[in-house]
C-alpha cells in the first residue's frame, strides 16, 4: 500500500499555545492509526490540519497528494470526519440528515437507501430514525454521525475521539467495521486518549504529548520501550509522559 498521508514538520500556534509542533507522520493507506494522547496534546488539531479546517504554521500536509490548505474542498471529498462534538441539524429527523448529507456527497439514493438500512439495523437504531435528533441521546447522535461519515465510503476516516459515548456492543461493531474497512483500502486516523482502545484498534500509534510526539510505533513496539515485557501501553504512556529524564530518554530511542 501507499502513502495515505504524510506530514511533515508541521507546526501550529494558536497564541503563546504550541497546539503541534514539529510534528512528521506518514501513515500508510489500509492502515488505523492512532493518535493518543492527554487532553490538549493537539490531536483534534492535527486532524483539523488534514482536513483543511486548521492551516499549518509551518510544515506541509499532503492526503492523497492533495494539500488541505490548498484544495479544502476537493479534500473533503475523499474523507469522512466525525468530529470530537459532532453537531448535528437537530430539527431534522435522522432519516432526513443523512439524506442531506447522500445529496452533499452526490450519492445515488437507491445505493444510500440499503446502506441506511444496514447501518441502522446494525446500530440498533431502526424504527427510530424518523424521530428527530434534537430528542437523540449523545450516544445517538454519535452513531448517526458515524454512519453520516461512512456511508460515502471515504477513502480516509477521520474519527476524533469515536468511541466515547457509545455503548460497549456499538464500540466493538465500530471497531469490526474499520477492520473491515481496512481490508477494502480505506486508511482510519482515530484519535483517543483511552490506551486500552488505542490498543485495540490501531495497527500503529503516535503518542503526542504537548504537542509534539513522543514515540511510535506498533502497539507491540511501544511496550518494548519499557523495560518490563508485561507491561501495558499504559505503563509505556505514564512512563513517556510522567517524566522529563524519562521523556528525553525515549526521545533518543526513537529518533
Ligand atoms: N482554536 C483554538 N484556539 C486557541 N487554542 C486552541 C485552539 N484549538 C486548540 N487550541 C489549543 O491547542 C492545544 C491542543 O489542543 P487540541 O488539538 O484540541 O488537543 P487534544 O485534541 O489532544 O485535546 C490546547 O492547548 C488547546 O487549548
Ligand atoms: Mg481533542
Amino acid at each position: 500500500m501507499t502513502n495515505a498521508i504524510i506530514l511533515e514538520n508541521v507546526s501550529k500556534r494558536f497564541d503563546e499555545v504550541w497546539a503541534v509542533r514539529g510534528l512528521s507522520l506518514t501513515i500508510r493507506g489500509g492502515s488505523i492509526f492512532g493518535l493518543l494522547g492527554p487532553n490538549g496534546s493537539g490531536k483534534s488539531t492535527t486532524m483539523r490540519m488534514m482536513l483543511g479546517l486548521v492551516k499549518p504554521d509551518s510544515g506541509r500536509v499532503s492526503v492523497h497528494g492533495i494539500d488541505p490548505a490548498q484544495n479544502p474542498v476537493g479534500v473533503k471529498r475523499i474523507i469522512g470526519y466525525v468530529p470530537e462534538t459532532p453537531r448535528l441539524y437537530e430539527y431534522l429527523t435522522a432519516a432526513e440528515y443523512l439524506d442531506f448529507i447522500r445529496e452533499a456527497y452526490g450519492v445515488a439514493p437507491s445505493v444510500w437507501r440499503s446502506r441506511v438500512a444496514e447501518f441502522l439495523e446494525a446500530f440498533g437504531l431502526s424504527g427510530r430514525e424518523g424521530e428527530l435528533l434534537a430528542g437523540y441521546s449523545r450516544g445517538m447522535k454519535q452513531k448517526i454521525a458515524l454512519m453520516a461519515a461512512f456511508l460515502h465510503r471515504p477513502r480516509v476516516l477521520i474519527l476524533d475521539e469515536p468511541l466515547s459515548g457509545l455503548d460497549p456492543k456499538s464500540a466493538r461493531l465500530v471497531k469490526e467495521m474499520l477492520h473491515k474497512l481496512a481490508l477494502d483500502g480505506t486508511t482510519t486516523i482515530i484519535s483517543t486518549h483511552v490506551l486500552e482502545i488505542a490498543e485495540a484498534i490501531c495497527d500503529r500509534i503516535a503518542i503526542l504529548y504537548e504537542g509534539e510526539k513522543i514515540a511510535e510505533g506498533s502497539p507491540e513496539e511501544l511496550k518494548l520501550l519499557s523495560e518490563s515485557p508485561s507491561s501495558t501501553l499504559e505503563d509505556v504512556f505514564l512512563k513517556l509522559t510522567g517524566s522529563e529524564d524519562i521523556r528525553e530518554l525515549v526521545e533518543a530511542l526513537v529518533r
